[in-house]
């Protein structure tokens, strides 16, 4: 599968991670296009079902993206992120689209470099496991 191009979607947090993706446009550092990002206010905000749906919509993969532990501006909307992807983790590996295709991540405004590398590392590690099983299903449904 040579050409296949993920659709990687990030659920990251206004507070770092989408701060930290600008950072990574300002310094001017490569991460794939395949990574669209949406912003939340806080990745407290994203449920089971968000993410379960993400996947229905055709994505390959899917990461949050939230403050540090313990920097949360909301207390605790990323361990309840953290909880929530765990679980919808589980599900996705129970209905056979691999619970591989989702990840929790952590990180401040000011680690550009490091959302740079978590949008390769996710791009590659789904490049590897191919299209996902629910788009495949979709279309030839
Ligand atoms: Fe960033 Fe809650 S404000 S994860």
């Amino acid at each position: 599968m040579e050409d296949f191009e993920p659709l990687v979607i990030a659920f990251c947090c206004h507070y770092c991670a989408y701060t930290a993706a600008d950072l990574a446009g300002t310094m001017r550092l490569q991460y794939p296009s395949n990574v669209r990002i949406i912003r939340l206010p806080c990745t407290g905000k994203v449920d089971v079902r968000h993410l379960l749906e993400t996947f229905e919509k055709g994505a390959d993969g899917v990461y949050v993206a939230g403050c540090l532990e313990g920097d949360c501006h909301f207390l605790n909307g990323n361990f309840r992120a953290k909880k929530r992807v765990a679980y919808a983790k589980k599900i996705l590996e129970e209905v056979g689209i691999g619970g591989d295709r989702l990840e929790m991540y952590n990180m401040s405004a000011a680690m550009g470099p490091r959302f740079a590398e978590v949008a390769r590392e996710m791009t590659e590690k789904i490049r590897k496991l191919g299209p996902s099983p629910a788009k495949k299903a979709a279309h030839s449904s």
